[in-house]
């Protein structure tokens, strides 16, 4: 059966469920010379990119398994201060000495005071520096109370918006549970795009109860009318935990068949490029150049410093040598959280550190996403002793896939093509098993 890539992969990582997604294929004993070399690399551990998990929304949609909380009381302060408190000390705690790009997603981020926005990046410019022209961006849900603060969060230093459209059917909405209407997405989206023009994204589910191919479409060209030059389209998936899942379960909500869901990515992905937008990832479309900054580090394999409950963070730490990415979780519970950061600055639960070939299990599976796959540079500057083609030249299952012609590996390095991206899922397990293969033959021993 088809498997689908079309989830949330960026933003699972950084808040995702804590699991790992490469159970059976670890490797977190395996640490070579390359690991630290790799690791050592300046590029590597001086820069990261920083995502800020807020943790509450107004109400549970239907679909949702993110880390989100209903609030008890009014605690908008406390949490406001613990973000800064954590972000000056997982600052100190990485080598970092320059942030890339920053993240506020959640959660509804867009229910924080805006003036919490200009104090984390404050306290950023505390303890680093960064970079000139960074992309700070805000994830949005379309109330009229998101709307209307648009403004003060653009003053605040947010030069990019991400609005949770989720769907323009009214009916949809209620179902899934969101708390604004079509009307009120489409005039955020207008007035997001006043302030920050070329800046503004949304984000859009397809595959929905009761949808079909030609809704779908005549949603798209609806959206196209409004948008700017940024779409993330997720397939909606029914999350174990969520009421959606239960609703399934229950045989009281269908979802379409994979055929028809595959059929609706393909007409997206075709409607969207004869539009002016360039896929540059299995979920994400720009035009005029207008590719998301913060999320093509992960996919880049850089480093991202995560904070606030549940967020997930891969950087360098001081100590211990200092040469070695971990994988980091803060706690996820918001009140859990907020205690450990006043008691010790932060609210790390996890910490792995990552061994040689978990990092490049990593930036396998992250790269292929990107339709430019990865070069043999990027590569190289992971893995300098063993290359792409050492690695899946003599393959049987790579071959196929090459012979198929859903992979390209040649002087451009690895990447999928156009059929290829939409089979991802079912090309992974064999690439990391090649790769596992590969490098326990050539690990020193
Ligand atoms: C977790 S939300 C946070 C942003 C904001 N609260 C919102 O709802 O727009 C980020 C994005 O994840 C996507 N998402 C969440 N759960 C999903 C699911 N089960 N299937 C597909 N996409 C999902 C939605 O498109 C959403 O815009
Ligand atoms: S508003 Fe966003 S984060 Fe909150 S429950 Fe809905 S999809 Fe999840």
């Amino acid at each position: 059966m088809i498997k689908y890539t079309l989830r949330t992969v960026g933003r699972m990582l950084v808040t995702g469920t804590g699991q790992s997604r490469f159970s059976g294929l670890s490797s977190r004993q395996v640490l070579t010379e390359d690991g630290a070399e790799s690791a050592h690399n300046e590029n590597l551990t001086k820069k990261a990119s920083l995502y800020i998990h807020w943790p509450y929304c107004l109400k549970r949609c239907s679909y949702c398994n993110f880390n989100k909380y209903i609030a008890k009381g009014d605690n908008k302060h406390l949490v406001s201060q613990c973000l800064q408190q954590e972000v000056e000390t997982l600052l100190q705690l990485s080598q970092v000495s320059c942030i890339t790009s920053v993240f506020f997603g959640g959660g509804t981020p867009s229910l924080a005071h805006p003036s919490t926005i200009s104090d984390i990046l404050e306290a950023v410019a505390r303890r680093t520096s960064l970079a000139g022209q960074a992309e700070v961006s805000l994830e949005v849900n379309p109330t009229p109370e998101g709307r209307t603060k648009l403004k003060d969060f653009s003053h605040a230093g947010v030069n990019r918006f991400s609005i949770g459209v989720q769907s323009l059917q009214d009916d949809d909405l209620t179902r899934l549970g969101r708390d604004h209407s079509a009307i009120q997405a489409l005039q955020t989206i207008e007035e997001a795009r006043k302030l920050c023009p070329g800046k503004v994204s949304i984000d859009i589910m397809f595959g929905r109860p009761g949808q079909s191919v030609a809704s779908w479409e005549a949603e798209l060209s609806e959206l196209l009318r409004v948008c700017d030059d940024h779409a993330s389209l997720y397939q909606l998936t029914p999350e174990r935990g969520t009421l959606l899942f239960k609703q399934m379960q229950g045989a009281e909500v269908t979802l379409p068949g994979d055929h028809e869901t595959a059929d609706m990515y393909e007409s997206a992905r075709r409607t969207l490029h004869r539009h002016g937008f360039e896929q540059y990832e299995v979920s994400n479309f720009a035009r005029n150049s207008a590719v998301s900054h913060h999320n093509m580090s992960y996919w880049k394999g850089r480093q991202y410093i995560g904070v606030g409950p549940g967020a997930h963070g891969r950087f360098v730490p001081l100590g211990d040598g200092g040469t070695h990415r971990e994988a980091r979780t803060q706690a996820l519970e918001p009140d859990v959280w907020i205690r450990e950061v006043q008691q010790r600055g932060h609210g790390t639960r996890r910490r792995i550190q990552l061994g040689h070939l978990e990092l490049l299990e990593e930036v396998l599976v992250m790269g292929l996403r990107m339709t430019e796959g990865i070069t043999h540079k990027h590569w190289q500057l992971f893995s300098p002793k063993l290359s792409l083609r050492d690695i899946f030249s003599s393959s049987t299952d790579v071959q196929e896939f090459l012979h198929c012609g859903h992979l390209t590996l040649n002087d451009g390095g690895l990447r999928c093509s156009w059929d290829g991206l939409a089979l991802l899922d079912s090309m992974l397990p064999p690439l990391l098993m090649e790769l596992q293969r590969q490098f326990h033959l050539r690990a020193p021993r």
